[in-house]
């Protein structure tokens, strides 16, 4: 796939034009702020976007999801728990497909009871799941549920992985997860008593 990162608005977010290169079928990763650059991303790629995916209902990442998708002729796509209004709700598992190409649906609830990463075969798209260097922020009751998000599925991709995350937080704007794995303490520790630990 080809990736597009851009950032947008105030917050140091990330939005994504994923392109599979073929058949030219793309799909959006979230869209707050502004549309503009999206789609000229979009226009310069020659792509055509089939899905606008919200990685999770937080307004800074879907505030302009539902006019992007409008003005793309594309499906606004989130986890089925999620509040937003969608036209496709997906659980884990479900595959998007990208020309012969399947991104899969990783439900990681912690950050909110809605996050997804996508995973194409190559990159993980963790939207505030996991960032470079750290993590997203989340309610103690949802401890658990994020250390299992983290350890349990993202950590069980493939180490070389790319990862964009939905913010810029790091030195870097991306990197392997066997790159992250070795630096964020988030990820180096080994059950969930030490994951809450760093926290106390
Ligand atoms: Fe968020």
């Amino acid at each position: 796939m080809i990736v597009k990162q851009l950032p947008v608005g105030t917050m140091a977010n990330f939005v994504y034009v994923v392109v599979e290169e073929k058949s030219k079928d793309a799909l959006v990763v979230d869209s707050g702020w502004e549309t503009g650059p999206i789609e000229e991303a979009v226009r310069e790629s020659g792509a055509f976007v089939r899905y606008c995916v919200a990685t999770h209902e937080h307004f800074d990442h879907v505030s302009t999801l539902s006019e992007l998708a409008t003005r793309l002729g594309a499906k606004v796509v989130a986890h089925e728990d999620s509040p937003i209004e969608c036209d496709l709700r997906v659980r884990d598992g479900v595959e998007l497909f990208l020309g012969g190409k399947a991104v899969r649906v990783l439900h990681t609830p912690g950050h909110t009871e809605d996050s997804i990463c996508l995973f194409d075969g190559h990159e993980v798209f963790t939207g505030d799941t996991l960032f470079v260097g750290t993590i997203g922020r989340f309610e103690r009751e949802r401890a658990e549920a994020m250390y299992n998000s983290l350890h349990n599925v993202v950590l069980r991709l493939p180490p070389a992985t790319v990862i964009y995350p939905g913010h810029d937080y790091g030195d870097v704007p991306s990197r392997t997860l066997a790159e992250e794995r070795a630096v964020n303490p988030y990820l180096m520790v080994k059950d969930v008593r030490s994951f809450l630990s760093l926290f106390a």
